[in-house]
């Protein structure tokens, strides 16, 4: 998804920017570019399609001095990948925008100015915009009036950066639906869509609010205006995260780090949350208690694979807590004429925390008559966050890599965390409640031995790699985390892969079965696994070629054509959570082998902030 990132500094901001693009290069993009005040008052722009690489290189041969700048990722929406409509957005050549987001009223508003004269060079929404300031700032010369005047004419979402070369060493910024944070340096002031874009200059970010515009000049001067045009303050905090995350390290691929991170990050988001003998209420807020009394049924929504997360805790949540859930993915969820019954708690999950389905779905929840709104999320400060009343971090760290990961198995102990509150204010078994207090004490531990299987993982990805299409199985609670297994394998490796709940077989999915067809089943050592072994037994009789992740306890022999990988044998009720690695290891590297782009797959982005 696009990024911003723009700098008024001391020195030639042209490295912070190129620095800045490539921290944001994991949430996906297709084009690059970047527009630079030079020391002679000149707007100067470089763009190129593809990889920030490709710009780094233009900039090599043409580079381009100066202390004022803005650039930008793009990821079409309106029109094709190409230089022309790659961002900034000029008018003329005195003024450029960077935005992220979609301008809904852009044809009408290309209609006027066309009616008026302006040439558009490019297929954009955004180009609209540019045009706009341009014609406003010829009214008195005030870039932050201009800029706000434009503001009042735009139906959607964005987050805009502008800068103008008639007012040297200032960027307007403005955010209406799509992030955008200031960073605050020492005589400098920085403005991104994310602050990982800016780790390199500063740990100090001003979160903007819906409305706000802001204004940096020179020296390091950030004012910030609310929607009504009333100067604010808005509070400076320090981000919370080692910039370690945003480097790979020794690893290959970001994939591949944060799947080895997963020990120690749901080891964090444990982290004080545990009494004793169980969850320590009170780490959802001062006020869970006594909403958690209030609660009688729950709706869960989110998009992707924190959708499947929410999959796997309506298992749980009616098991341990005995609340009936509903689960919906987002852009489905927020047109629907949804029954709000009285006691309802509305749960979003997010990594993000700014993906564009699921803030609207809280918004549209909002009008809905629920009891509250509880966000489980990844990043502090995101709109999510902001805008629920309820949150609970899930304390991953940056998740870089596209394919989420670490995320969805810190999700899924925050969501056993949600269970196991619940439960208590609602009465569950008190042993029940200590002996899955233990079994998550003891998840980081079985995590790492299930990492320590990679080699073997590694070994079955070779039979995948020159497959077209893979069938996942699970059962129960398995079912989502065969989704998700599917998931990952298409979106990293191209390879076609569905995921079905084992008893469904018959009905339809049986027919596709062969020897060029693999499928994948997780077998834990819980109640439906005598079933699940007759419906394996059913592939096996068509020639399917297995590959079972099975508990060490379950006695599941390797023969021909079955595949056995034992994992160590866990608390049936966290199994959703330990067999998610198997599968995340093999699609990558059944990824590596096919030569693809792992950590940011073609197509995708990390972080969808437009519907
Ligand atoms: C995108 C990402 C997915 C992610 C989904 C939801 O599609 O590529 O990995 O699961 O958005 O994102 P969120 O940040 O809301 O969890």
């Amino acid at each position: 998804m696009c990024g911003i990132v723009g700098a008024v500094a001391e020195r030639n901001v042209e490295g912070i920017l190129l620095e800045g693009l490539k921290r944001l290069e994991y949430r996906g993009y297709d084009s690059a570019g970047m527009a630079i005040q030079s020391p002679e008052g000149v707007l100067q722009r470089r763009r190129a399609v593809g990889k920030v690489a490709a710009l780094e290189e233009r900039l090599a041969a043409e580079p381009l001095p100066g202390r004022c700048g803005i650039a930008h990722t793009r990821w079409a929406t309106h029109g094709r990948p190409s230089e022309a409509n790659a961002h900034p957005h000029q008018s003329g050549e005195r003024l450029a925008v960077v935005h992220n987001g979609i301008i809904e009223n852009h044809e009408a508003l290309r209609r006027e100015l066309v009616a008026e004269g302006y040439r558009f060079d490019s297929e954009t929404d955004t180009e609209v915009v540019a045009h706009l300031v341009a014609r406003e700032l010829g009214r008195d010369g005030d870039l932050l009036a201009a800029v706000q005047r434009t503001l009042a004419r735009l139906d959607g979402a964005y987050a805009l950066g502008v800068v103008s070369a008639d007012e040297p060493d200032v960027i307007v910024g403005a955010r209406k639906g799509s992030p955008l944070v200031v960073g605050v340096g020492i005589g400098e002031a920085f403005l991104g869509s994310d602050p990982l874009a800016l780790l390199q200059v500063t740990d100090r970010f001003l979160y903007l609010r819906e409305g706000d515009v802001v204004r940096l000049s020179a020296g390091g001067r950030i004012e910030v205006l609310d929607a009504a045009g009333t100067p604010v303050e808005r509070e400076v905090q320090t981000f919370e995260h080692g910039d370690g995350a945003a480097s790979k390290g020794d690893y290959r691929h970001f994939m591949l780090k944060e799947i080895h991170e997963q020990p120690a990050v749901i080891a964090a988001a444990l982290e004080g949350r545990l009494g004793e003998r169980s969850v320590l209420v009170e780490s959802f807020g001062p006020e869970a208690e006594v909403l958690f009394r209030q609660v009688r049924q729950i709706h869960i929504v989110a998009c992707g694979t924190s959708y499947h997360a929410g999959m796997v805790a309506r298992y749980w949540l009616e098991r341990f807590a005995g609340v009936p859930v509903q689960v919906e993915v987002a852009s489905e969820y927020r047109y629907r004429q949804v029954v709000v019954p009285e006691g309802t708690l509305f749960v979003t999950l997010s990594q993000s925390g700014e993906t564009a389905d699921t803030l609207a779905a809280l918004r549209f929840a909002r009008e809905r008559g629920y009891l509250a709104s509880l966000a489980i999320c990844n990043v502090p400060g995101s709109s999510l966050v902001r805008e629920s009343d309820l949150t609970l971090m899930t304390q991953a760290g940056p998740e870089i890599g596209v394919a989420s990961t670490k995320a969805f198995t810190t999700q899924l102990t925050a969501l056993m965390l949600l269970t196991l509150a619940l439960g208590r204010v609602r009465g569950l078994d008190e042993a029940v409640q200590a002996d899955l207090v233990a079994a998550l004490r003891g998840l980081p531990g079985l995590v790492e031995r299930v990492l320590a299987l990679d080699p073997e993982i590694e070994a079955l990805s070779m039979a995948f790699a020159e497959k077209h299409h893979a069938l996942f199985l699970g059962r129960g609670a398995h079912f989502p985390i065969a989704l998700e297994g599917a998931l990952k394998l298409k979106e990293i490796s191209y390879i076609h892969a569905e995921a079905y709940p084992a008893g469904e077989l018959k009905h339809g999915p049986l027919a596709l079965v062969d020897s060029e067809m693999p499928v994948i089943s997780v077998a834990p050592n819980d109640e439906l696994l005598d079933k699940l072994k007759s419906n394996l037994q059913e592939v096996r009789a068509r020639g399917g070629v297995l590959f079972v992740f099975a508990d060490e306890q379950v006695g599941m022999a390797e023969e021909e054509g079955v595949h056995v990988l034992h994992l160590p044998h866990v608390h049936e009720a966290l199994a959703p959570i330990l067999y998610t690695l198997p599968l995340q290891l093999l699609s990558y590297h059944v990824a590596v082998l096919k030569g693809t782009d792992v950590d940011q797959p073609r197509n995708l982005a990390k972080s969808v902030t437009v519907e």
